[in-house]
C-alpha cells in the first residue's frame, strides 16, 4: 500500500516527517519533494533499500543514484578525498540543486553507485527534504521519482501513476519550485565536467571552478560508453507519444512549427504542441492539442512547466508531439538537453528533415 501524506512544504510537520524517517530507517522507500524534483528515497546505507529502489523504477543497475545529505558532516560520511573545488562548490551552491562527484567512502554500499568508486551527492534546500534526511540521520539514496526513461516527477500525482503500489509513503509538498533536476558537476576529472545541466547554470558554476566544460553529451552515445560515464544515456525524459524537436532561430520557430503541424495534419497525424504563451494564439489551430509552457521571457517558468506538460500532452492523444528549441542562456542550457534526450535525436529544421526521419 502506498500512503500519500500531504505535508506543508515551508513547515513540514515533524510528526509526518517523523513517519517518513521511521519508513526510511526500516527499510522502506519515501517519495518527497525537493526543489529540483520529487526523489524516490532510500536509507544509503541499507543496500537492500537501495536495490528495492531500481525494482521500483525498473532502472538498469548500471545507473548510479544520488546521495542526499542534510549537513557537511554527511558528506564525509559518504565521501572521501573530499578536493577543494568540491568544497568550494559546496559552500557557494549547498544547499541547492548542485550535485558533486567525489570518492565513494565504501561504508556506502557500491550498489548505490553501480559499482563505480565514486559517489554523487547532493545537499538540498527543499525544507521538506532537509528535515526527512535529518530526522532519518542517514544519507539518503534517491533517484527522481519516476519510472526509468519517462519524465521526472514534478508533482506527487507524477510519483502516484509512475509508481503505486512501489513506494511505501509519498510525502506531498505541492509541485518541486524548480521542475528540473540538479546540475551534476564532476569536479575529479580533468578538465571539470558538467555531466548534466541542471537547476545551477554553468555561467554560476564556472565562477567558481572556472575551467568546467559542459561534457558533450548529445548525439550516439553507445551504451558502453553510457556506463563508463554514466547519465549519458540518450533515451530519457521520454513521453511515450514520439516528441519532435524543432531548430531555428527564435523568429522562425513559429513558423516552423506551424507548417509542420499542418503538414503532420495532412498525412492524417493528430499533433500536440508545447510553446511558449506568446506563440499559442497562433499556433492552436493546427494542432489536436496545444500547452503553453510559459512566456518566451522567463525561462525559469518553461523549466518548473516543462516535465508536467510532456506529461500532461502526453495523455491527449496524439501522434506526435512539437516543441521548439529554447535559447541556451541559464537555465535554458538544462531545458535544451532534456529536450534533445526527450526527443531522443529527433530534432528537425524544416519539412525536409521531417521526411528524412521516415516516420510518417
Ligand atoms: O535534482 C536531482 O538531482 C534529483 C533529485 C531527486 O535530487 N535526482 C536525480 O537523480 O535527478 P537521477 O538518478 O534521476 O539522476 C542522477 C544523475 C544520473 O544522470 C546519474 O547517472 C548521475 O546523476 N550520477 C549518479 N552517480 C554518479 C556517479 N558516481 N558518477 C557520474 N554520474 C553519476
Ligand atoms: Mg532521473
Amino acid at each position: 500500500m502506498t500512503r500519500v501524506i500531504k505535508i506543508d512544504p515551508n513547515y513540514p510537520d515533524p510528526q509526518v516527517i517523523g513517519a517518513a524517517a521511521d519508513c526510511l530507517r526500516s527499510g522502506g522507500l519515501v517519495a518527497f519533494p525537493t526543489e529540483t524534483v520529487y526523489g524516490l528515497g532510500a536509507n544509503a546505507f541499507n543496500q537492500q533499500a537501495v536495490e528495492r529502489i531500481f525494482q521500483a523504477k525498473e532502472r538498469p543497475a548500471s545507473d548510479p543514484i544520488i546521495v542526499h545529505i542534510c549537513d557537511l558532516n554527511q558528506f564525509m560520511e559518504v565521501a572521501i578525498d573530499v578536493t577543494s573545488p568540491a568544497l568550494a562548490l559546496a559552500n557557494e551552491f549547498w544547499p541547492g540543486p548542485l550535485t558533486i562527484i567525489q570518492k565513494r567512502n565504501p561504508r556506502v554500499p557500491a550498489v548505490v553507485s553501480a559499482g563505480l568508486g565514486t559517489i554523487a551527492v547532493r545537499l538540498p534546500r527543499h525544507p521538506v527534504a532537509l528535515a526527512l534526511i535529518r530526522a532519518a540521520g542517514v544519507p539518503v539514496a534517491a533517484p527522481s521519482a519516476n519510472r526509468f526513461a519517462r519524465p521526472s516527477s514534478t508533482q506527487a500525482g507524477h510519483v502516484l501513476s509512475d509508481l503505486e503500489e512501489r513506494v511505501d509513503m509519498i510525502l506531498d509538498g505541492g509541485p518541486a519550485p524548480i521542475g528540473l533536476e540538479s546540475s551534476v558537476v564532476d569536479v575529479l576529472s580533468e578538465p571539470p565536467l558538467l555531466l548534466r545541466p541542471g537547476g545551477i547554470s554553468l555561467e554560476d558554476l564556472r565562477r567558481i571552478v572556472p575551467a568546467i566544460i559542459l561534457k558533450s553529451q548529445y548525439k550516439d552515445v553507445k551504451d558502453a560508453e553510457a556506463q563508463r560515464s554514466p547519465g549519458q544515456l540518450s533515451r530519457h525524459y521520454s513521453p511515450r507519444t514520439p516528441l519532435i524537436l524543432v531548430k531555428g532561430s527564435a523568429d522562425q520557430i513559429v513558423g516552423k512549427l506551424n507548417a509542420i503541424a499542418v503538414y503532420l495534419v495532412e498525412h492524417k497525424k493528430k499533433v500536440g504542441i508545447l510553446c511558449a504563451d506568446e506563440d499559442k494564439g497562433s499556433l492552436e489551430g493546427s494542432a489536436t492539442a496545444c500547452l503553453s509552457l510559459g512566456s518566451k521571457n522567463d525561462l525559469d517558468t518553461i523549466g518548473i512547466n516543462l516535465f508536467s506538460c510532456l506529461r500532461q500532452i502526453d495523455q491527449a492523444g496524439v501522434d506526435f508531439i512539437l516543441i521548439g528549441e529554447v535559447e541556451e542562456s541559464g537555465i535554458g542550457l538544462a531545458i535544451r538537453d532534456r529536450l534533445f534526450r526527450a526527443s531522443e535525436g529527433r530534432e528537425i529544421d524544416s519539412i525536409a528533415d521531417l521526411n528524412r526521419l521516415k516516420i510518417l
